[in-house]
């Protein structure tokens, strides 16, 4: 059994605006692995953090300036107005099924009271210094301008068009520079430290000289202007406040600073999308090298969701928002949402289109008509032929029935063996959540590994044809398809355990209807033994259940 503790962690997001589609995916996405790695060690259940060997943890990052801004535009002060989205994004995520352990907020003085500390031990090993800033100011606006940008409008401001003035203010610089070289071999010895391997080798691009990183500025000035002094203060200097974003990173640090979670640290992966992973993949580990920190194990950088083969935007009006989900779940119920999602999504190759012709084509291919079809089949099987109650897998040289049309004549337990497809899928699975040791980050295809187990029944149906056989008397047709049937329904069985991280609403019941619901502290490795310690048992009832996903039609 693993012992290395999995923490894994989501970006924590801007609490200017309500969950969309971006938010919930990533989100989503660590919820399915978080399940799978629970299950994989053994702990069905979230666990108390003491004892927890997985710990997933999303959040809120409220000190950013736009969260002022937009907490004025409705009339609220910036704690009120994180405080209000702040529950938003916990309700969502609720919403969805999703088990975090933990959800940090950056205002909560667990995290704003550490952060000072840091940038403490920072300042006194050199690594942050004082210095000075200089750029193009825009006086009406209140903000520096890049210097391509005040190029470009003639160095005067874009929205006044009064000229820029060149300002120089105090300011607190991290040396990023210095970490340069030691960057460059972590990522280039450690393949599995940036991922997919297309982020990787873009970070690797620009950290190979001669590209050179600068020093980078870690404070903002604060002034009169309340929206300066909404954020955590540089320690023993009122005047400046910590860059939010360096506020931010330091969550996946504070929330596990304590002596009960410390263990936790270093975090397994970061998950994160593709447009912050120079923050996460260079930024970060540089902080946590000036703090002789030990470094997460991977940060990978998901690409990005469109919509209708368009990037999503409000006034295209293809803008996949919470309450567009929730339709969906109320459509397709939270498993069909789920399902797309953790199966469809950017992961690892380009954005990914939700477009609604997909989504209903995925519902009905994997959901209706392989896993609910199938498990609807085999149960109105053993109900109509068993009584509802399961049969034993009688041993019997099974032969494809020739007058059925079939033609294999070989025994049939050699075209299918259970225990060895069931090994394969967990294998599959093994491979996709990381687990021993292994690289793999992709909860969707540990998904289909379950799927793949559900076809095998299918078609082990097409050929058997229980159906026929039922139709003759003999004692040798009723023990094949006393035969046949209890391996459907096994395989079901090891299947459900390995598709429940995506379905937690139907796989449960199932469980229910079919009286194997995983005792709680099972590896997923013993539970998906075929025919082992946790199989079906003859004289179990597997019933004529209720449709777990019925068809849906294309609107
Ligand atoms: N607050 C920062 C992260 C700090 S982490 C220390 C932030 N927040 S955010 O609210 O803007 O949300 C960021 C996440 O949502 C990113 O991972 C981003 O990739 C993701 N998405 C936003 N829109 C998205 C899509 N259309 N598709 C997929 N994910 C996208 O950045």
């Amino acid at each position: 059994m693993t012992t290395q503790p999995y923490y894994l962690t989501t970006p924590i997001y801007y609490v200017n605006d309500r969950p969309h589609i971006g938010h919930c995916y990533t989100t989503l996405v660590a919820d399915v692995m978080a399940r799978f790695q629970r299950l994989w060690r053994g702990q069905t259940q979230p666990a108390p953090t003491d004892q927890a060997s997985v710990f997933f943890l999303t959040g809120t990052d409220e000190h950013a300036d736009k969260v002022v801004k937009s907490a004025a535009e409705h009339g609220k002060g910036p704690q009120e107005w994180a405080d209000i989205n702040a529950a938003e994004f916990v309700k969502a995520f609720a919403s969805l099924g999703i088990a975090n352990d933990d959800f940090i907020r950056t205002s909560e003085p667990r995290h704003k009271d550490k952060v000072p500390g840091y940038i403490s031990r920072l300042m006194a090993s050199g690594d942050i210094y004082k210095g000075e800033y200089t750029g193009w100011y825009d006086e009406g606006q209140e903000a520096y301008v890049p210097e391509n940008e005040a190029r470009e409008n003639d160095y005067k401001s874009k929205i006044s068009k009064k000229p820029l003035v060149k300002r120089t203010e105090a300011c607190y610089f991290f040396r990023l520079g210095k970490y340069q070289q030691r960057l460059h071999q972590h990522i280039e010895q450690n393949p599995g430290f940036v991922q997919p391997d297309a982020r990787r080798q873009e970070v690797l691009g620009r950290l190979r000289p001669p590209a050179e990183l600068f020093d980078i500025p870690v404070s903002r000035p604060v002034t009169n202007d309340p929206a300066t002094q909404w954020g955590v203060r540089v320690p023993g200097d009122e005047a400046n406040r910590v860059y939010v974003w360096i506020d931010a990173l330091f969550n996946y640090l504070t929330v596990v600073d304590t002596p009960e979670r410390r263990r936790l640290w270093p975090a397994a992966v970061h998950l994160i999308g593709k447009d912050i992973l120079w923050f996460h993949a260079v930024i970060w580990p540089a902080l946590l090298m000036a703090l002789n920190e030990p470094l997460p194990g991977t940060i990978f950088g998901h690409g990005w969701w469109i919509s209708e083969g368009e990037k999503m935007s409000k006034s295209m009006g293809n803008f996949i928002d919470l309450e567009k989900l929730h339709e969906y779940a109320a459509k397709f119920g939270l498993d069909g949402l789920r399902w797309f999602l953790a199966t469809q999504g950017p992961l690892s190759g380009s954005d990914a289109d939700f477009s609604h012709a997909r989504f209903v084509e995925v519902y009905n291919t994997d959901l209706a008509n392989a896993v609910g079809n199938c498990v609807s089949r085999v149960g109105n099987m053993v109900e109509k032929y068993f009584g509802g109650s399961l049969p034993a897998n009688e041993t019997v040289e099974l032969v494809a029935d020739p007058a059925a049309g079939a033609t294999i004549m070989q025994p049939l337990a050699t075209l299918y063996d259970w225990k060895r497809l069931s090994q394969e899928a967990v294998g599959e699975v093994a491979k996709n959540i990381g687990a021993d040791g292994q690289q793999g980050f992709d909860p969707g295809a540990a998904l289909l590994a379950g799927a793949k187990l559900v076809r095998h029944v299918d078609a082990f149906i097409g050929l058997t044809r229980p159906f026929t056989v039922a139709k003759r008397t003999d004692d040798q047709s009723k023990r094949a398809l006393a035969a046949i049937l209890y391996q459907c329904a096994e395989t079901l069985r090891v299947a459900s355990v390995i598709l429940s991280p995506a379905l937690t609403t139907k796989i449960p019941q199932l469980w229910q209807a079919w009286g194997c619901q995983p005792p709680a502290g099972t590896t997923l490795a013993n539970l998906c033994e075929w025919g082992g310690h946790h199989a079906l048992k003859p004289g179990q009832k597997v019933g004529k259940g209720e449709i777990l996903y019925m068809r849906a039609d294309g609107a």
